[in-house]
């Protein structure tokens, strides 16, 4: 299990901060699916970075710490900076673009092997361990052959799937997803969420998937949250955020989906998310929502509880305002 303790994370430029994420704070449970949701640029592929420990320059922890939480344990735990020696056993990652990963020059056997084997702590013979990774393609529903192929010659959707099994291959307790569906059409995205959802049920580790189509959310994860330009404004179970969103923000993400039967004209979000290099004071949404008072654009709102498991920063929550 994974926790966030007063996250915050930038991008150092030299002359100035990119500050893509901003006082982060929430856990992931064993055995469940959690969804992060944003629109492009809230910070979602950064925050995912610093939950992996993968800081490279010019991205920087700037304050708080990431656990991960060895087995079960309650107690034991390593932090931001150590997260590298458990890659791949306890945790790893799919990134975004995840289909360009590969290298093409290479078959996918070897980059499988390369990768597996510096997590693998049982010395094993090469042939064994060629055999456990056939048997576990076939769990998979993977053929061996994509072994013997090199990436230019699998599918986007097959490339997705591989690096999926690769990742969850060493059964590590957290498996962190940006976008895995992103640049596939719906059937091969389809068949993307059944094989994760498959692979979670499976080993009943922690799954958190990236994605900026709530679709994605509504049909994969148990709990989700919400980024606006580099703050979680609300995070809560799946099916709550949806029918009872709290925040004006997630409530015009939800009012602006589309829904079998209703052909009425969806209203889009008016206006764009603030710099991240110079946020604004006040609640970063305060420009955009319709309900902000002058207090909304000088207070920076706490995150408060709205409901079992629920929890949202607006200051106008605070003062049971139904909206
Ligand atoms: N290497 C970098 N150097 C400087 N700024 C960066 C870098 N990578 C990202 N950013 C900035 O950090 C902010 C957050 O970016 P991030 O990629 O985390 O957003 P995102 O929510 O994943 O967006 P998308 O949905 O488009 O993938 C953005 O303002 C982005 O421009
Ligand atoms: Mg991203």
């Amino acid at each position: 299990m994974l926790e966030l303790r007063s996250v915050s994370a930038r991008y150092n430029m030299l002359t100035s901060f990119v500050n893509a994420v901003d006082n982060v704070n929430f856990r992931i449970e064993n055995n469940e699916i959690f969804g992060i949701a944003g629109e492009s640029g809230c910070g979602k592929s950064t925050l995912l970075k610093v939950m992996y420990d993968l800081l490279d320059y010019p991205l920087e922890v700037s304050s708080g710490t990431v656990r991960l939480y060895k087995g079960n344990s309650e107690t034991e735990f390593v932090e931001t900076g150590r997260l590298k020696e458990y890659w791949w056993k306890e945790i790893s990652y799919v990134p975004q673009g995840a289909m360009h990963v590969l290298n093409p020059v290479a078959k996918v056997e070897p980059q499988f092997f390369d990768a597996v084997s510096r997590g693998y702590h049982e010395k094993m013979k090469k042939k064994e361990l060629r055999e456990k990774i056939v048997e576990y393609l076939e769990e998979l529903e993977l053929s061996p052959d994509v072994l013997n192929a090199y990436p230019h010659q699998l599918s986007g959707g097959m490339r997705q799937r591989v690096l999926i099994a690769l990742a969850t291959f060493l059964n590590p307790s957290v498996v962190l997803a940006d976008e895995p569906t992103t640049a596939l059409d719906v059937v091969v995205q389809k068949d993307i969420l059944t094989m994760l959802m498959d692979v979670q049920k499976r080993m009943k580790n922690s799954m958190v998937i990236v994605s900026h189509d709530m679709g994605v959310h509504y049909q994969v994860t148990n709990r989700m949250g919400i980024m606006y330009a580099g703050q979680m404004i609300e995070i809560g179970p799946t099916d709550e955020i949806f029918n009872h969103p709290k925040h004006p923000y997630t409530q015009m993400l939800i009012g602006a989906l589309p829904r079998v039967g209703d052909n009425s004209q969806k209203e889009g979000i008016p206006g764009t998310p603030p710099s991240l290099k110079n946020p604004p004071a006040g609640c970063r949404f305060a420009m955009r929502c319709k309900y902000a008072t002058d207090e909304c654009r000088k207070i920076q709102p706490e995150t408060i509880q709205v409901g079992e498991q629920h929890f949202a920063a607006c200051l106008l929550l605070g003062q049971n305002v139904e909206k």
